[in-house]
């Protein structure tokens, strides 16, 4: 290879180097108006067994949004599982609760995982939907709106965040059924 083409794509090296780090700096920002796709909120669920285990009565929420601690308690007490028994078999158990301790909000990088883990301190919840800072996020979202037929309830994220799966909660994105987009 010449000098000159080398000292080229050394070039380009940088420059595509500066567009992926650029983008990973805004992706870490709170709103998302000044359009175009961030990277997700919360790293999206690519453990198979717990898709297909933690996945069939209601979304498979992502590990990001609980510490540690919360999914160790929650994998404690399938038995009674906010009413309804959930209990796995030990392998798949134990499998499960490392995925979810591994990928914990207090274990990954991540502003979303870090705001939730802020406002969370000391505390073991075991909903998502309880978090403050959850909360402060959701409530000009009125109740009567969570009757709707396909909603129910706060838990069923994928019914208003479109991208839930791919772990993405930006504003634009969200559909809310009977009323459509979400304007503030
Ligand atoms: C047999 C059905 C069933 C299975 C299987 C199941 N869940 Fe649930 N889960 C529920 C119900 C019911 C609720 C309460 C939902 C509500 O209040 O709207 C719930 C709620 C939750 C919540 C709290 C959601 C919130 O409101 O923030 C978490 C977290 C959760 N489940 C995790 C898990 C994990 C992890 C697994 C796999 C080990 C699992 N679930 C498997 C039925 C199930
Ligand atoms: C009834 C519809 C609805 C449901 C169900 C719902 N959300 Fe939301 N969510 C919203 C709305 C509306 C906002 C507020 C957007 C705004 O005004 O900033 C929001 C905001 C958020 C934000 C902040 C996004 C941002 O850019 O500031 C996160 C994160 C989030 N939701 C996660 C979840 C998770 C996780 C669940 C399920 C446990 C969930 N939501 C369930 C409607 C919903």
């Amino acid at each position: 290879m010449n000098k000159l083409r080398f000292s080229l794509l050394a070039l380009a090296a940088i420059a595509l180097g500066t567009v992926v780090l650029g983008g990973v700096v805004l992706a870490d920002d709170d709103d998302d108006k000044r359009g175009g796709r961030r990277a997700p909120d919360v790293m999206p669920v690519e453990f198979a067994l717990y898709q297909s285990e933690c996945g069939s009565c209601h979304f498979a929420f992502q590990p990001g949004f609980l510490p540690a601690r919360s999914w160790r308690q929650l994998m404690g007490g399938l038995a009674d599982h906010f009413g309804d028994s959930a209990e796995l078999a030990a392998d798949d158990r134990q499998a499960i609760e490392a995925y979810l301790v591994t990928n914990a909000a207090d274990r990954v990088a991540g502003r979303r995982s870090a705001k939730f883990m802020q406002s969370i301190g000391r505390d073991t919840p075991l909903r998502i939907t309880e978090v403050r800072y959850f909360r402060s996020k959701h409530d000009e979202v009125p109740a009567r709106l969570l009757k709707h037929e396909q909603i129910g309830s706060f838990s069923n994220c994928i019914a208003c965040h479109t991208r839930a799966e791919q772990g993405s909660y930006a504003e634009r994105e969200i559909r809310i059924p009977g009323i459509g987009r979400w304007e503030d």
